[in-house]
């Protein structure tokens, strides 16, 4: 199988909330779509250890944002490589609630959704979560796609993304230096000491040697 032909699929990249009885979270996904205009639905596809997905299945509702091309990388190092279960995600940043209180971020992104969930499938390690589109609102900007995450931003992505395609597969062989916690491709023969991993933050003792 060519894991390369998967990279073929468009998609974009977006940030899911939801909140359950005081509790909040939210992550990036790549796996929104619309499945029906009448009424108008989206689907999203959720990895069953992911603790936004436990909210989303106990409220019955997410928020769906889409990230646009200049969203500070530091936000998908944020929401998309640490569990609301070890850390407050939305504390310290600047994010708006929706009436039914679920935390949402505007800054960098291009639209918004607000979903009740008409409808769930098992996929094996995910969870397909439908929902009602009951609020829609446009944002600014210009709307990332998941290949300008990756050529342009140099972005990885982790286990739990249903596009997952390990460390070097699907991967064209270059020269750099690979983030060892969110994949980020930093190119280039040397590391500056000082270099400070844009997505996650860690210090060049988490960078690794690229194989190419
Ligand atoms: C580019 C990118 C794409 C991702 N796509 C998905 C996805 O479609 N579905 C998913 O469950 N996780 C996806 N993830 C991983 C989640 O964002 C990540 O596991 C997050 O830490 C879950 O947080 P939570 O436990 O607070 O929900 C993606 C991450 C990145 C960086």
């Amino acid at each position: 199988m060519d894991l390369k032909a998967f990279n073929q699929l468009s998609c974009g990249l977006y940030l899911i909330s939801s909140a359950y009885e005081g509790k909040e979270s939210g992550c990036i996904v790549n796996t929104v779509q619309q499945v029906t205009a009448e009424p108008a639905q989206l689907a999203v596809t959720i990895n069953k250890n992911s603790y936004t997905g436990e909210l989303i299945a106990q409220s019955g509702m997410f928020e769906a944002t889409v990230l646009s091309k200049d969203v500070a990388l530091e936000q998908i190092g944020r929401f998309g490589f640490q569990s609301g279960r070890d850390t407050e995600k939305f504390k310290g940043i600047s994010c708006l609630r929706d009436e039914e209180g679920i935390p949402y971020v505007k800054e960098g992104m291009t639209a918004r959704f607000f979903c009740r969930v008409t409808g769930q499938m098992d996929v094996g390690t995910h969870r397909i979560f439908v929902g009602k589109v009951e609020q829609a609102q446009c944002m600014e900007g210009e709307s990332m796609t998941y290949a300008y995450y990756h050529q342009v931003k140099k972005g990885g992505t982790p286990k739990e993304a249903p596009s997952y395609q390990g460390e070097e597969k699907g991967q064209p062989a270059q020269k750099g230096w690979r983030c060892k916690i969110c994949g980020y491709v930093f190119e280039g023969e040397a590391l500056p000491p000082d270099f400070v991993c844009p997505i996650c933050k860690k210090g060049p003792e988490y960078m690794e040697p690229l194989a190419g």
